[in-house]
């Protein structure tokens, strides 16, 4: 019994203990990421979490983080390094998360690929919306980012919200409607294996048709791609290049071919101002996010 209460007393004692060096560490500390509740409309329920750093730009970009398949929001935002710049840049960091532990982005369905049609990009855009308005953001300034099921979405955005994203960066994901299934969260086996291809016309076709009224630019788009990728067909790179060149009206071959660019292994290729394809040498699934690339490409840094 005495025994018992002393071990008690000593974890309440080292409770208190880690509390105040908590405390302490509170002043100079990072801010956290926080789960927002009644951000707008969402049909799917999705989870919006947020990072709003102590130092915030006047007018702050806001950039959109979306995880894999198997992810959530916490453990993405662990293991990149957005929070860390976001102190130093002063932006509004979003990390999205599916509405069940583990599963993907609704990239399939009627809904999602349509404009305010509904499931999960509605619920995202609404998160955009929802950020903008809270912390005074510069609405020309919004971003998108995500890796496999999330570079899929982070296509998917750029498609469905052209208005709301200056640009997107993608890591291992496939091109808006690929993953077409009529179903929600669906497999595209087709897709995911590198047997669906269309022309550029007929991938331009099928993006304006997810927001027909719209006659904008669209977001300026960053595609990476591993060559020895299993899991989403290689033949992804070469289908959402097309993509992006036919809505930019690009020929779709490179201007511009850099070796070891961004980094090692890399090869970055150019199509136009708007649109590049950075392929992984030896790299499967995914080729891993670079977030100071990602931020360079945005233009928040430069
Ligand atoms: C992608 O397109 C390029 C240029 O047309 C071609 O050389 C390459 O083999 C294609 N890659 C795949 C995986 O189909
Ligand atoms: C990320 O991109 C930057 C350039 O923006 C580059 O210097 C760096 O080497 C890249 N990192 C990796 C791991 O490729």
């Amino acid at each position: 019994m005495r025994l018992l209460e002393l071990i008690t007393g000593l974890a309440a004692f080292a409770g208190v203990q880690g509390a105040s060096v908590g405390t302490d560490h509170q002043i100079i500390k990072r801010a956290s990421l926080t789960q927002v509740q009644n951000f707008g409309n969402n049909p799917s329920g999705i989870k919006m979490f947020i990072y709003v750093p102590q130092k915030l730009q006047a007018k702050p970009p806001v950039v959109l983080v979306l995880h894999a398949c198997a992810w959530t929001a916490g453990n993405f935002f662990a293991t990149t390094k957005y929070g860390q710049l976001a102190d130093q840049h002063g932006y509004v960091l979003i990390y999205g998360q599916t509405p069940t532990d583990g599963a993907c982005w609704d990239v399939s369905s009627t809904q999602t690929l349509t404009h305010d049609g509904g499931s999960d990009s509605t619920g995202l855009a609404n998160m955009v919306r929802y950020a903008l308005q809270k912390y005074n953001g510069d609405a020309s300034k919004v971003y998108v980012t995500g890796e496999s099921s999330g570079a899929m979405m982070t296509q998917v955005m750029s498609a469905v919200y052209p208005d709301m994203f200056a640009a997107a960066s993608e890591f291992s994901g496939e091109p808006a409607g690929c993953f077409y299934t009529g179903t929600v969260r669906g497999w595209n086996s087709q897709c995911a294996g590198g047997q669906l291809h269309k022309t550029p016309a007929e991938w331009a076709k099928q993006v304006h048709a997810m927001y027909p009224s719209y006659t904008g630019q669209y977001p300026r788009m960053q595609i990476y791609h591993g060559d020895v990728d299993t899991t989403l067909n290689i033949a992804s790179f070469n289908e959402s290049i097309k993509e992006w060149s036919g809505i930019f009206g690009y020929s779709g071959n490179p201007t511009k071919t850099q070796a070891n660019n961004p980094g090692a292994k890399l090869t970055r290729y150019t199509y136009g101002d708007r649109l590049q394809g950075i392929w992984g040498h030896g790299i499967g699934h995914v080729v891993p996010t670079n977030e100071t690339e990602a931020l360079k490409w945005f233009g928040i840094t430069s």
